[in-house]
């Protein structure tokens, strides 16, 4: 797997659960990590000598301020890694008793805030003429899982941005693509009793790799994307799921 020795990370949700497995990998080979989130993360920056950042994703000043934070301290953007995401606190609901609300703050967090953060690091990536965008969606399109509609249709949004994405931003070799993990225990799932009744059993025993998924299975497809060896793909949707879904 390549080094990424000099080059800067920002990952979006990286206070806990998969973000922050994500940047410890990231700073694991050589990048410098920029933490994004909501809540705190001086001690996961400091403990990855990196930076925290304080960010909704859904607001657009602030991605402009956690970009122009990272060039401020770091002199460039090389990754974007758009892994916050509204998930664990969800609870099964039939479609037709999903409250307007919570929908439409699933897509603020899950469409419009990848795309915030995307507009506020592209101009540097472009002038850099170099870059790549990460983008985590989630298996349940693939599989249509019933009784969590906004979120399911969220990351199917997510596939489609990364398609476009990719060719528009192919001409400034910044690369997208998306990573769509299986049901995953993470830091936020493990304190959802009800996720871990309804879906913990049935995720494992539908996979042919017949165990839990966490949150470290997740990091290999990041380097990858991440890295020298992925430097002519891009467009894609990658399933990381334990072989519950074969696209
Ligand atoms: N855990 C799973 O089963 C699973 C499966 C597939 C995809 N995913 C996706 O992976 C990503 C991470 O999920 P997780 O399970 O690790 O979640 P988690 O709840 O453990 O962590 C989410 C992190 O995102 C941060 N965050 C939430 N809203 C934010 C916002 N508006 N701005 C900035 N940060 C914000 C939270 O503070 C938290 O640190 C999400 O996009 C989720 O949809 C999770």
């Amino acid at each position: 797997m390549s080094r990424l020795d000099g080059q800067v990370a920002i990952v979006t949700g990286a206070a806990q659960g998969i973000g922050r497995k994500i940047a410890e990998g990231l700073a694991g080979v050589g990048a410098r990590v920029v933490v994004a989130d909501v809540q705190a993360a001086d001690e996961v920056a400091n403990s990855l000598g990196g930076m925290a950042v304080a960010v909704d994703v859904s607001d657009q000043a602030g991605c402009e301020r956690m970009a122009q934070a990272t060039i401020d301290s770091y002199g460039r953007i090389d990754v974007l890694v758009n892994n916050a995401g509204i998930w664990s606190s969800l609870e099964p609901t039939p479609f037709d008793h999903l409250s307007v609300d919570e929908w439409k703050r699933v897509f603020d967090v899950n469409v419009l805030g990848m795309y915030l953060a995307t507009r506020a690091v592209a101009p540097f990536m472009r002038q850099a003429g170099r870059g790549r965008i990460i983008n985590l969606s989630s298996g349940t399109p693939y599989k249509g899982v019933p009784f969590f509609l906004h979120y399911v249709t969220s990351k199917g949004a997510v596939i489609a941005m990364t398609r476009a994405l990719a060719k528009e931003l192919g001409a400034d070799n910044v690369l997208v693509n998306t990573i769509a993990p299986g049901f995953t225990l993470s830091d936020g799932v493990l304190h959802n009793p009800v996720q871990l009744e309804q879906l913990q059993d049935v995720s494992a025993k539908a996979r042919v790799l017949v165990r839990d998924q966490y949150p470290e299975d997740i990091v290999g497809a990041v380097l990858f994307f991440a890295g020298e060896e992925s430097s002519f793909i891009t467009g894609q949707s990658l399933v990381v799921d334990g072989g519950a879904h074969f696209n």
